[in-house]
């Protein structure tokens, strides 16, 4: 922090001069205070304004500007500008953040981790709203708010709940594959330079012949894995409740930039239907992966973090992540979360920061802005166009007008509208049981310990329904998550 040599002058919101910023106006010495003292109101009246609504889930977070460096030619999957060149630097957000806690929640507590990518692209920001999973509790976005229930407090009790979260997850199968990770060592990464990124859905890609390819998104840390067992993060916890803050902006201060290598898996329409004729899965299933063997990844570019914010509100706090940030090349699917995510985020954004929300600095777009939304809350900025006679669409004055060529290309739905069971056929085992498979024994344990110890005090009934779930993974898995249940 540099020493401010110039002294400038304070002033009211409204630039006037502030003679006295120490001692409130009074009749005499000891008072009473006047009402007229515009300064003091003003300033009382900003601080019970300081607060805005924190995210209804991600509240704690952790964010930096970087670079993306394409290294990798993915032209022929999209035609996104973001893409087209090798060796370009696009300027990035990133926000980490924990699920569940809120603003003032540990750093190092056991939860999925958001990793949230905002990109300044030419053609617009392009927002990549994942997590440090590629994979998610539930694949029908009815069960979000249910789901998200169980990990805010108890509506009596004011307390997180363990039978609240074991009796949803043992009901929910499918939530299995992100539990098995959640409990195992990546479910409290040291920091988060030290964790993946994916986009966890399956998304888009479309290119300069109209042709579509299914795509999903990693992010992996060149920094290498480093994770924490539950006592170790306790022992962090005691000590300090901000130590991914400390750990990342310490990081970047010091100049020592965390990367992540950017990589796809892409997979044509024509591919993807003969993967799931194959595999009985579903390529737009949240709960499920792309292994690795069927879709390899393809490097795309490196990621860095250079630069931590000057005013972590303004710049951390008011960014706002969507997924329905995408820009021409890039495009969604069928994927029920992501659909309903497409409504959620832009929602959460004009209630958390009002409805101009995406002209605030850090969400402003670098590249010419140009649309026919009118007046609402923070209307600050010029008009959009050269001639303010051109508000409206079509218009003889010169206004804004479409561009065609980057229409998405077609793509066929064909269906019965009805409410179809997410459960039923699906198969939620396979894929926990390869990951299973990959962890030593002692890993093994490590994972049984920390579930035992997350379900301690949870409903017999509740604990052994969720055991059965563990045994169809395998019966193994069972038995050591009884066996470190019987030892607690
Ligand atoms: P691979 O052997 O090719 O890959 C295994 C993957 O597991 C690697 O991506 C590795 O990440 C990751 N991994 C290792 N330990 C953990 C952990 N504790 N939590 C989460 N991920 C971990 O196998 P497949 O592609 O066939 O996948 C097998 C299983 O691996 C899947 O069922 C899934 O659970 C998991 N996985 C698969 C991913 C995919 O996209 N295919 C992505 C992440 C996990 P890293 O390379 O960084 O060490
Ligand atoms: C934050 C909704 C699933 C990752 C949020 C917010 C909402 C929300 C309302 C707060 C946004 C804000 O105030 O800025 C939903 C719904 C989901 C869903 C309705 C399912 C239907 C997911 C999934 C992922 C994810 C599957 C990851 C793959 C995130 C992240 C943030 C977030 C990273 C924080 C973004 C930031 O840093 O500002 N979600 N979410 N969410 N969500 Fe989701």
């Amino acid at each position: 922090m540099s020493e401010q040599k110039c002294p400038y002058h304070l002033t009211t919101t409204a630039g006037a001069p502030v003679a006295d910023n120490q001692n409130s106006l009074t009749v005499g010495p000891r008072g009473p205070t006047l009402l007229q003292d515009y300064v003091l109101l003003e300033k009382l009246a900003h601080q019970n304004r300081e607060r805005i609504p924190e995210r209804v889930v991600h509240a704690k977070g952790w964010g930096a500007f970087g670079t993306l460096t394409i290294t990798g030619d993915i032209r022929k999957y999209s035609r996104a500008k973001v893409f087209s060149q090798i060796g370009a630097k696009i300027p990035m957000l990133a926000r980490f953040s924990t699920v569940a806690g809120e603003m003032g929640a540990a750093d190092a507590e056991r939860d999925v981790r958001g990793f949230a990518l905002k990109f300044y692209t030419e053609e617009g920001n392009w927002d990549l709203v994942g997590n440090n999973t590629p994979v998610f509790f539930i694949r029908d976005a009815y069960k979000f708010p249910d789901f998200i229930h169980t990990q805010k407090r108890h509506p009596r009790t004011n307390l997180r709940s363990p039978t609240a979260m074991w009796d949803f997850w043992s009901l929910s199968p499918e939530s299995l594959h992100q539990l098995t990770i959640l409990f195992s060592d990546r479910g409290i990464p040291r920091s988060p330079m030290h964790m993946n990124g994916y986009g966890s859905h399956t998304y888009s890609f479309w290119n300069e012949a109209g042709e579509r390819f299914w795509v999903k998104f990693h992010f992996k840390t060149r920094q290498g894995h480093e994770t924490l067992t539950d006592e170790e993060a306790e022992a962090i916890i005691g000590k300090t409740r901000e130590s991914y803050q400390e750990a990342l902006f310490g990081a970047i201060e010091r100049g020592e930039y965390p990367r992540w290598t950017m990589y796809v898996q892409v997979m044509s329409e024509k591919e993807a239907d003969a993967w799931s004729e194959r595999t009985g899965w579903n390529p737009f299933d949240l709960t499920k992966v792309w292994p690795h063997r069927d879709a390899p990844l393809i490097e795309v570019g490196v990621m860095e973090l250079d630069r931590n914010p000057d005013n972590y509100f303004a710049e951390i706090e008011q960014a706002a992540f969507s997924p329905s940030n995408v820009v021409p090349g890039i495009g969604f699917s069928p994927d029920k979360m992501l659909q309903a995510r497409i409504f959620s985020y832009a929602d959460a954004h004009r209630y958390r920061l009002g409805t101009h929300y995406e002209a605030l600095p850090v969400n402003r777009p670098r590249c010419p802005v140009h649309h026919y939304h009118k007046d609402g809350s923070m209307r600050f900025f010029d008009n959009f166009h050269e001639n303010p006679d051109a508000y409206y669409e079509p218009n003889s004055f010169g206004g804004p007008v479409e561009r065609p060529e980057v229409k998405e290309p077609p793509l066929s739905a064909i269906g019965m509208i009805d409410r179809y069971s997410h459960r039923d056929g699906n198969d939620d085992f396979s894929q926990p049981r390869a990951l299973w498979a990959l962890f030593d024994e002692a890993h093994k344990e490590r994972l049984y310990g920390n579930l035992a110890r997350s379900m301690k005090g949870v409903p017999d009934f509740i604990v052994e329904r969720q055991l059965a779930l563990f045994a169809q993974i395998d019966p193994a898995y069972a038995e050591g998550v009884r066996r470190a249940l019987d030892r607690l």
